[in-house]
């Protein structure tokens, strides 16, 4: 056994008393990670998808993040003291956090670990997952998380060149000497993770953040040019049913943007492929997003990023990346649920990784959902006193943490209950529009419809003055639903009322309910607690800021 091996055992070791001392003898919560001893047998984390519709097991079952992503320099073992208090205020099972290039190797084949240590005891101390974001080549399209024995070594590790012959910000995606530093140190940290965590508190890696490049739509160096004017590889050709060809024969006018979409993704591949062979947790990537409705000039967003319009050449490009998840700050509804729209697809798992976290965005959590979605997390949510306003909240407090927290005291004692049921039955919901207007769900033989800025009992009645319930002067309102059985479904919700019809609007039947259970999950099964009847059922089911579950069984006469 050489050095090297025996620091790794001894380092196991540590980890597994630490892990052991940690865990103590209380049965695990179910997004926390099992104990030490229970470890050799947690399945590693995995997506699955079953016609068309997807899961993420963790732990062996279908798993939701219910999560909250860290500000960009909060990963220190100095900073990491003012995270958890938010993460715990708002009861995340999941805390998103980067691992940067320049910490883990500040110099060339020198590699500590110290941080990614400390983060992963004090994570299941706090009995929660993580997600690690790789800040690496990219960083928001930027090298500014690469060592400086990287950035500032630009013969080794080239610029891109512009279309004016100028060197500009971010790093190229076509050399070789960076894509080898940058996997080797991706696999490091990949091996250190297998070494310390057999009990999978990493559940995902994120490769990168945020790729693409602002301004200039490919690399024009002469190594560039030189592989613009060959032929398109087979992979893509076959795969987008292309006759073969150069890239401009190939793709007109778009082949400046797919051409650096194809050699990223195939970069962002390569170093997954290498993280993979050390440790193979899932992963995927994040997007800098492109208009979801309207055309946009590439220069004008991340060109070459998993935009929605180049996610085909990325799915072909990188199958080790599990998906390609939004990174949400839109200002309008019609902008979210369009990108909500673009990146749930049968061939991509719908994960919104990053969300605003302005109490604006908290009701998307039920759009999101209601889309299968299997990832939510508002981003800065930490109290180290950094505000990304004005995409965020000006200040990250106990305020602005509530609506999100509420969203997650609602599905987090049924969440794995409602993961299941997002992959194996129907799952709908919805989130209230910026204009409050009503909305209906076609769930089948019935429809839903969900209004808002109702009071619990009868209609809004302006000759009475009541004006709106406070609270809900913004759009704060969403339902999710899932399908229990033909007429049964479980119904939640925040400052809405549902009601139900049959989508039959000629059927000659009336509708009733047959029971409205209130309850909540034990161990997976259903507990119930009273029933809604009388004033709480006859103006349709009203969902105030409280969290409540219910059964509701629909019925006609
Ligand atoms: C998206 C990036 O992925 C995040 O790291 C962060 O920079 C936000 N934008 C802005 O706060």
């Amino acid at each position: 056994m050489n050095a090297t091996s025996v620091s790794v055992v001894v380092r196991v070791l540590l980890a597994a008393a630490a892990a052991w001392l940690i865990a103590g003898c209380s049965r695990a919560p179910s997004n926390q990670a099992p104990r030490k001893t229970e470890a050799a047998s947690v399945p590693m984390p995995e997506f699955v998808t079953k016609n068309g519709k997807h899961a993420f097991l963790v732990d062996g079952a279908p798993f939701i993040v219910l999560g909250a992503q860290a500000n960009n320099s909060s990963n220190y073992p100095a900073m990491l003291p003012k995270v958890w208090p938010a993460v715990d205020r708002l009861g995340a099972n999941t805390l998103e956090i980067p691992v940067a290039w320049e910490q883990i190797e500040p110099q060339e084949g020198k590699f500590d670990f110290s941080y990614v240590d400390t983060l992963l005891a004090l994570a299941r101390q706090h009995h929660v997952r993580l997600v690690l974001l790789w800040f690496g080549t990219w960083k928001n399209t930027g090298p500014a998380y690469t060592p400086g024995w990287v950035k500032l070594d630009n013969t080794r590790f080239p610029r891109m060149i512009n279309q004016k012959g100028e060197t500009i910000y971010a790093l190229s995606p076509l050399y070789q000497s960076t894509l080898d530093a940058d996997k080797k140190a991706f696999a490091k940290l990949m091996g250190h993770i297998k070494d310390i965590d057999p009990q999978h508190t990493v559940i995902l890696m994120q490769v990168e953040n945020e790729t693409g490049t602002y301004r200039a739509v490919r690399d024009y160096s002469p190594v560039a040019q030189k592989l613009f004017n060959g032929p398109v590889p087979e992979a893509l050709v076959d795969g987008l049913h292309k006759k073969p060809g150069t890239w401009p024969q190939v793709f007109g006018k778009d082949a400046d943007e797919f051409f650096h979409a194809w050699s990223i993704a195939r970069y962002v591949e390569q170093v997954a492929e290498a993280g993979k062979a050390a440790d193979p947790l899932p992963m995927y990537v994040n997007v800098a997003l492109r208009d979801p409705l309207k055309y946009q000039d590439p220069k004008t967003y991340a060109a070459g990023g998993p935009t929605w319009n180049v996610l085909d050449i990325w799915r072909i490009a990188a199958p080790q990346i599990a998906t390609a998840a939004p990174d949400i700050y839109g200002h309008t509804y019609g902008d979210i649920m369009g990108q909500i729209a673009r990146y749930k697809r049968p061939d991509n798992p719908l994960l919104v990784v990053e969300i605003g976290n302005t109490p604006w965005f908290s009701r998307f959590f039920f759009a999101v959902l209601g889309n299968q979605g299997l990832a939510f997390s508002p981003f800065g949510m930490d109290f180290t006193g950094y505000a990304n306003y004005p995409l965020g909240a000006s200040k990250v407090n106990a305020q602005t943490i509530e609506p999100f927290a509420l969203n997650y005291r609602i599905i987090g004692p049924m969440m794995r209950e409602w993961a299941k049921l997002s992959f194996e039955n129907n799952v709908w919901g919805v989130a209230e529009p910026d204009d409050h207007s009503e909305q209906t769900i076609d769930l089948g033989r019935w429809t839903a419809q969900v209004d808002y800025q109702q009071w619990q009992f009868g209609f809004l009645d302006p000759r009475h003055k009541s004006g709106i319930p406070p609270g809900t002067e913004q759009p704060s309102g969403g339902v999710l639903i899932a399908q229990l059985g033909p007429d049964e479904f479980l119904v939640t919700g925040l400052h809405c009322r549902v009601s139900f019809s049959l989508t039959d609007k000629k059927a000659k039947q009336n509708v009733q309910f047959d029971r409205v259970e209130q309850g909540h999950y034990d161990h997976g099964k259903w507990v119930f607690d009273y029933m809604w009847n009388g004033d709480e059922t006859d103006w349709g089911l009203n969902f105030t800021s409280q969290p409540q579950v219910l059964h509701v069984k629909l019925a006609t006469y």
